[in-house]
């Protein structure tokens, strides 16, 4: 049996070969994971304990506990001023991941065009072709990785029914401030799209900046907010995210939702509910870790020669360019990995703009940052040495 054409563009997840190489291999070095090293905080393993111990092992119902409900709107409130109704227009979904999907599937009609960030993370142009649609790259470049504008209304073309923003933003680390984002949001309005925005990594900015989130600059009634527990709260395997949209727009996700997964682990929701109410310390105290790594692996990398490293605002990730160094980003990636035992990810597998660059994910120890760099710096040097082409 052949599979359905709409899968046939999608292309086996390079990162996650490179990640299946390195589990299991104890001395190869990871930078290439897309979660915090850091357990789950105890007292939210506690919370998902007793829900077990209650007897709640049932379904949910569709859009998630309402307390869990209640204590999102309660958050957005709280930190951006922002009115979601928790019974109608908050729905808990399994992950940002089908939170992404669920936006999609519900608005796109067959070949409808999605602006995607190139680069951008790894499963939206996958998520858009499954939904019936079609990815349409909108190019970020360095030293800064924003969307520009006036690139968004470029790709523009009868056919756009959507654009997805991430910020901070997964690979390239960029945060975007107010003024662009209000343009493009300005944009939008102008062609009747909608905004899927991806916030997963809202609490991972440094620098004294403050995240932007994008429905309290206006327009609510044209965005979709994502975003999870996965990062804030090194929640990865609990797989609980959330969708925070108008009602008129919430009605069609949630057919897609009752009808793709049903309801997300109760248990799970229960435990995120904790990681809402309970202390917040931990959160506080890892992204001070994270801009501890950010500031070593920078330094580290930009005294490699052929690496250049802008100081990314947010999120988990450098991508510095590497270009010169006479391999393509993907080459140079397996060539780290056979050569160096460390795993990072080419930039190509985030776009076809990304090539020239390397993901770094500093979701690692910083003894084993030191250690990876120190590794990845000699496996340059050596391929200097041999001239270009010839690794
Ligand atoms: C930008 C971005 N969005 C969404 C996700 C997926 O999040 P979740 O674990 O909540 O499905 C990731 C995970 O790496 C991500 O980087």
């Amino acid at each position: 049996m052949r599979e359905a054409t709409r899968l046939r563009e999608i292309q086996p997840s390079f990162v996650r070969r490179l990640f299946d190489l390195a589990t299991g291999s104890p001395d190869v070095i990871s930078l290439g994971v897309g979660e915090p090293d850091m357990a789950t905080p105890p007292h939210i393993c506690e919370a998902a304990k007793r829900a077990l111990d209650e007897g709640r092992t049932h379904y949910s119902p569709n859009a998630g506990i309402l307390e869990l409900r209640q204590a999102i709107a309660e958050r957005y409130s709280n930190e951006y001023g922002l009115d979601y109704d928790p019974e109608e227009e908050i729905m808990v979904v399994v992950g940002c991941t089908e939170a992404i999907f669920c936006a999609l599937a519900a608005f796109l009609e067959p070949g409808d065009e999605v602006l995607v960030p190139d680069p951008g993370y790894i499963t939206y142009a996958p998520a858009v072709r499954i939904a019936g649609g079609r990815p349409v790259s909108v190019p970020v470049s360095g030293p800064d990785f924003w969307m520009r504008p006036e690139e968004v209304e470029r790709a523009i073309t009868e056919r756009t029914k959507m654009v997805m923003l991430n910020f901070p933003s997964n690979p390239t680390g960029a945060v975007m401030p107010e003024r662009p984002l209000h343009e493009i949001l300005d944009i939008a309005g102008e062609h009747d799209l909608l905004v899927i925005s991806d916030e997963i990594y809202e609490k991972f900015v440094y620098d004294g900046l403050e995240h932007v989130c994008l429905p309290a600059l206006g327009a609510t009634e044209r965005v979709i907010l994502v975003n999870g527990f996965s990062k804030t709260y090194a929640m990865t395997g609990w797989r609980v995210g959330y969708i925070c949209a108008p009602k008129e727009l919430m009605r069609a996700m949630f057919k897609v939702h009752q009808n793709v997964t049903s309801s997300t682990n109760t248990p799970a929701q229960w435990a995120a509910l904790e990681a809402l109410r309970g202390p917040q310390d931990f959160v506080r105290e890892m992204v001070e870790e994270f801009d501890r790594r950010r500031r070593l692996v920078v330094r580290l990398l930009n005294s490699i020669e052929g690496f250049e490293c802008p100081t990314p605002q947010g999120a988990f990730y450098a991508f510095p360019s590497v270009d010169g160094l006479g391999l393509n980003s993907e080459e140079l990636a397996n060539y780290l990995f056979e050569r160096a035992k460390v795993v990072t990810s080419p930039g190509t597998a985030f776009g076809r703009h990304g090539e020239g660059h390397l993901r770094i994910s500093y979701a690692n120890t910083q003894e084993n940052i030191k250690l990876a760099v120190e590794r990845i710096r000699q496996a340059v040097e050596e391929l200097r040495s041999r001239g270009p082409r010839m690794a």
